[in-house]
């Protein structure tokens, strides 16, 4: 590693925060390999991208195949992919979202989600939720808020947008329903002190708050906000980057809470590793978008959406082991839950697993410490995980969905001795 540290320091942009200082020369599946033969399982599946596990052959040989053909259009022309992807998404995605954009990350198809919800309803306000995290360029940024770093010197952002509360129920000390009154009280304050519902454009909500730490939002919030929107004209911007292609074991974290988004946003899994984002709408608000309102070099790239279209045929088969793999991290975390005091909470939907720490059960204590152990520790016994959380203390532990149940015991296991060498010593 010294050698390729020392290149990266003399040449690369040091803001980037590496999770670990892992050198991967190649994946396959879970795992991933240095030069010499060391392997890791990822179990942050590269922040939520590689659902499919990295390298799928199938995705592969798709992207390769678009590669011999065509690599590049640029909107000088069209090509099957992008129309190949489109038809797919339009029958997984939940109903009403239609037609689709496309862009190249996830905090771009935010942006064009929020532009288009401004364009359709002539209003400029966002209501963006405390504790979300939705991508760094200008715009995304000042819907931002699960951690006041990713803000630091970028004052003055984007006006208009109103940052209320979500319901963090575990940080709160509350339940599910107190914390949800306590977000829409919040919520009904921002209307009456600062800001009339006519102006606003969109609530733009992560229907799981995945960076900000993997909170699922209580139902009934998110059922508030759709009747709040259908009342007042409002868009439901749902920002399914992180929720999305499988990640809570359904195909979007929508399909377990039956609510109805106007606007969809997909990032990260969606091509299981190549630059690709998309956001839909009903064909009735996006076809008010003329030409030239919103556009892309490179979103949308021919060789991006041959490898979707792929992941979506290979996923659809998965789900029901992704949802298997789900309930036995459950069960087993609660198990590991009942006999570390370290684990204050444990969390999440289908594969987006949360795993709060804290040094004092009672007191709800982050332990930031405990989450840097056990990363070291995983490093040391072949596993990578990683942390979220405005703290640092909540383990998010997101297998691909090809995982085996005994790669996935496998991994649990580590964290289960990485707790017990932490809480001994
Ligand atoms: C929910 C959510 N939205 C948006 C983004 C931004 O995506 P990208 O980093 O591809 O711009 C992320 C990335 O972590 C995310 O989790």
């Amino acid at each position: 590693m010294g050698d390729l540290l020392r290149r990266y320091e003399g040449t690369v942009a040091p803001m980037l925060a590496f999770d670990t200082d892992v050198h991967v020369d190649h994946a396959e599946g879970p795992w991933v390999y240095d030069a010499a033969g060391n392997r890791w399982a990822d179990f942050a599946c590269g922040t939520a991208v590689a659902n499919l596990g990295h390298n799928h052959p199938e995705v592969i040989a798709a992207a390769q195949a678009q590669l011999g053909r065509l690599a590049h259009a640029g909107c000088v022309f069209r090509y099957d992919s992008m129309v190949d992807l489109a038809e797919r998404l339009r029958k997984i995605t939940p109903d009403g979202i239609e037609k689709f954009g496309f862009a190249n990350s996830g905090a771009e198809a935010v942006e064009a989600g929020v532009k288009l919800a401004r364009y359709f309803t002539k209003r400029q306000g966002v209501i963006a939720f405390r504790g979300a995290f939705h991508g760094r360029t200008m715009g995304s940024v000042a819907y931002t808020t699960s951690n006041a770093k990713y803000r630091e010197n970028y004052h003055p952002i984007l006006s208009s947008v109103f940052v209320t509360g979500f319901p963090h129920p575990y940080r709160w000390g509350m339940s599910d329903d107190e914390a949800t009154d306590l977000a829409l009280d919040e919520l009904a304050r921002k209307f009456k002190h600062e800001v009339l519902p006519h102006n606003i454009a969109a609530f733009l909500v992560e229907p799981v708050q995945g960076e900000g730490g993997y909170y699922p939002a209580p139902p009934r919030f998110l059922q508030a906000l759709r009747d709040l929107a259908d009342e007042h004209g409002i868009m439901l911007v749902f920002d399914e980057v992180q929720t999305g292609f499988g990640r809570t074991a359904n195909w979007f974290a929508a399909d377990h809470y039956g609510i109805r988004p106007d606007i969809l946003v997909m990032g990260k899994g969606i091509a299981n590793g190549l630059p690709l984002s998309s956001y839909g709408a009903s064909a009735e608000m996006i076809n008010q978008w003329p030409v030239g309102a919103h556009g892309t070099t490179f979103g949308g790239n021919p060789v991006a959406c041959a490898a979707a279209a792929k992941v979506i045929d290979v996923m659809e088969p998965l789900l029901p082991n992704a949802r298997d793999l789900s309930k036995r991290a459950f069960e087993r975390f609660a198990d590991v839950q009942a006999r570390h005091t370290t684990i204050g909470d444990v969390r999440g939907l289908g594969l987006m697993v949360g795993v709060e720490l804290v040094s004092d059960r009672e007191l709800r204590t982050p332990d930031a410490a405990a989450m840097a152990f056990i990363s070291a520790y995983g490093l040391e016994h072949e596993l990578i995980v990683i942390g979220c959380g405005p703290d640092g203390n909540i383990i998010r532990f997101i297998p691909p969905l090809t995982a085996t149940m005994d790669e996935l015991d496998t991994a649990i296991e580590v964290v289960d001795a990485a707790l017990t060498e932490y809480e001994s010593r």
